[in-house]
């Protein structure tokens, strides 16, 4: 376990624009928050963060705008070690970002607007073909448009490198794709809405997790909040239980969770070690405030005791 892991991820890059709020307004409603932060986001780079500092090396393959917050968010990878060659500048695009409000338990509400990340096209994709062909893994998640979604996937598939995708924020896909899939990691809402088009669906979680499977994804980690985790392993369901931990902010626990996950299998852990790994990852992440700021480093993860 001693070699380090080479992780692609292609996905969204965004400015987080944080308004911490005693609690989340409804429609239509003004509510007076206590605090504005603006930080790096974006699903695919904050797993791109929270991968590099779990030890592994990493490239990032998305898009921004030419504005302040793109030029931000390029020199942000480079101080996380993060490969930036193919990530675009989309002139005359802005960068995207995403308004969150973040409740006195931690429990936020997003509003993304995709900008530069809406631009994403499989030419991109195809343009770091030869990063993702020598990955021990690619990351993906749903904030950039499917077909650079899907030829993420196809190109990692040619080249037998294994896929994890996020489908966050949840969307219909094709059997096509989730064949091509090795480790499919929605939350519960998200497991719903993939299987039955309503994340008010009664589905149970084992049901959920059954129809992906049958539907050609290879494995399913599902994330369940402060409850755990549930993973799939030779046609049996395994609840892991979360780690007990004072919430601060749930942004980007489940980015951070994903890149735990990926890391750990990345440098040859088994599904069970790589689920406990990826646990505590989010855990700790929940600790502090913002999604970045609060990824942990794998000397924090190494000395998080299970509790
Ligand atoms: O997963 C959390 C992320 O979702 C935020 O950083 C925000 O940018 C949105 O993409």
């Amino acid at each position: 376990m001693s070699i380090q892991a080479q992780i692609v991820v292609v996905g969204s890059i965004n400015m987080d624009l944080v308004v911490k709020t005693p609690r989340i307004a409804l429609e239509g409603e003004t509510i007076i928050g206590d605090g504005f932060s603006t930080m790096p986001g974006g699903k695919g780079a904050n797993q791109a963060v929270a991968a590099s500092r779990l030890g592994a090396q990493v490239k990032m393959v998305g898009c921004v705008g030419d504005d302040r917050y793109g030029r931000e968010l390029l020199a942000h990878f480079e101080e996380e070690n993060i490969g930036t060659e193919y990530v675009t500048t989309i002139s005359g695009q802005s960068t995207g970002v995403a308004m969150i409000t973040v409740n006195e338990s931690g429990e936020n509400s997003i509003v993304v607007a995709p900008g530069a990340n809406a631009r994403m096209t499989p030419s991109y994709v195809r343009e770091a073909e030869n990063v993702i062909r020598s990955a021990d893994m690619l990351l993906v998640q749903l904030e950039i448009p499917m077909d650079a979604v899907e030829e993420a996937v196809k190109v990692a598939n040619r080249h037998r490198v294994p896929v994890i995708l996020n489908p966050a924020p949840a969307r219909q896909m094709s059997d096509v794709l989730l064949k091509q899939i090795d480790i499919l990691t929605p939350n519960e809402t998200e497991g719903k809405i993939i299987v039955t088009g309503r994340a008010e669906s009664d589905a149970s979680i084992g049901e959920v997790m059954s129809h992906l499977i049958s539907r050609g994804v290879k494995r399913v980690v599902m994330t369940l909040g402060g409850e755990g985790a549930a993973y799939s392993e030779s046609g049996a369901y395994r609840l892991m239980r979360a780690h007990k931990v004072e919430t601060v902010d749930t942004t980007g626990a489940g980015d951070s969770f994903n890149a735990g996950l990926g890391v750990y299998l990345a440098e040859g852990g088994t599904l069970e070690e790589a689920v406990r790994f990826a646990q505590k990852a989010a855990a700790l992440s929940v600790t502090n405030f913002g999604a970045q700021p609060s990824m942990p480093n794998r000397t924090k993860v190494n000395q998080f005791e299970y509790n």
